[in-house]
């Protein structure tokens, strides 16, 4: 008897060790644990060995049914934490981690960032002015009074009589103006909106005014600020073209041209077959605007510009529709 319960403790060890999923340590358990299994089918038959063995073969007996029941505990743990992990629903904790996938800054916000500091650089400092504008700063001080031809320019989003939403960076220079004496040498980088959409025009889009003021400031000093502006920011050469223009806050002005970047100067339905497209306006401070800030326009003379942020976007990147900078396609911005 002491022999039958070793082999069987034996051979139950045995095919405990191959057991490897749920329904195989069933069959196990029924097998040897179970109430018919083998090993209470060996213990009942204790009763017929002799009265001296019996202690002990029943202590060996109770020995081999607890180790096979602990080692049957442990392998059920070891087979459920295992399906646990294979299983589709529950994470891996194993597996490596999802990576966060950064933001970067809008490629307009780069272009305004660069502006910003090319200026910076050449001495100007920046002040920033508020999108919602009175009347007076918008149009007023800049020399356009109420009715004026040139308000039909500017596709305006008023708000209330007095109140609108600027329609360019222009009111910072009678703001600034009014706060501080010259020599002033500033930009004013902002939003500005107008009733206005194709593939150069954007309802809402940027502007960096600048403006120098001081003594004997000439137009030649404003050719040579800009010149020096376009070569940095497209990092060459490139032809700059000043034609002339009409701004009721400057005179003389000009309109700002470079060749199209996108087709080389040979006409694209960007440059509208020109081969140039304007970046910006500018022009000599009109006396009229110094009048209405306090300066006194025999001591004192400058220039102004107000450039497209966006326009020279296109232009660095070859991009041929402006609205696609805002449609927040992530295809198109993550290129940038
Ligand atoms: C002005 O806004 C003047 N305030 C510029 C100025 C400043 C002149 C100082 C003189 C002295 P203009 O409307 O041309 O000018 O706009 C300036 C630039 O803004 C344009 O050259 C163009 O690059 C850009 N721009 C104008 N309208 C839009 C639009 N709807 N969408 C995108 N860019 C535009």
């Amino acid at each position: 008897m002491e022999q039958e319960l070793e082999k069987l403790n034996h051979e139950a060890v045995e095919a405990l060790d191959n057991v490897c999923n749920h329904d195989q340590l069933e069959a196990f358990r029924i097998k040897y644990l179970g109430r018919n299994g083998q090993l209470n089918s060996a213990m009942r038959r204790l009763g017929s060995v002799g009265k001296q063995d019996r202690p002990r073969l029943g202590k060996l007996a109770n020995t081999i049914k607890t180790s096979l029941e602990d080692a049957f505990v442990n392998k059920q743990h070891v087979i459920l934490t295992t399906a646990a992990s294979t299983d589709s629903t529950t994470p891996d904790l194993s597996m490596p981690g999802r990576r966060a996938a950064y933001g970067k800054l809008h490629p307009i916000t780069q272009i305004m960032e660069e502006v910003c500091s090319i200026f910076a650089n050449m001495g100007f400092s920046i002040a920033e002015g508020p999108d919602i504008e009175l009347d007076y700063y918008n149009f007023e001080a800049l020399n356009i009074p109420a009715h004026h031809p040139a308000r039909d320019m500017h596709d305006t989003f008023y708000i209330s009589d007095s109140v609108l939403l600027r329609t360019h960076t222009s009111p910072m220079q009678a703001r600034v103006m009014e706060a501080q004496q010259p020599p002033l040498r500033l930009i004013a980088p902002g939003k500005v909106y107008r009733c206005d959409s194709d593939i150069t025009h954007t309802p809402m889009f940027h502007q960096v005014e600048g403006f120098l003021v001081d003594t004997k400031v000439s137009f030649a000093d404003l050719k040579g600020v800009l010149s020096v502006f376009t070569q940095k920011i497209f990092e060459k050469d490139i032809p700059l073209r000043f034609r002339p223009s009409f701004f009721p806050f400057t005179e003389p002005s000009a309109e700002v041209d470079i060749a199209c970047v996108i087709c080389g100067g040979d006409g694209c339905r960007v440059c509208k077959k020109t081969g140039w497209l304007e970046i910006l306006g500018a022009g000599m401070i009109d006396p009229e605007v110094f009048k209405m800030v306090g300066y006194d326009p025999e001591i004192y003379s400058g220039f102004a510009f107000g450039l497209g942020v966006e326009r020279i976007a296109m232009l660095k990147y070859g991009i041929d529709d402006i609205r696609l900078y805002y449609e927040n396609d992530l295809r198109f911005l993550s290129q940038f």
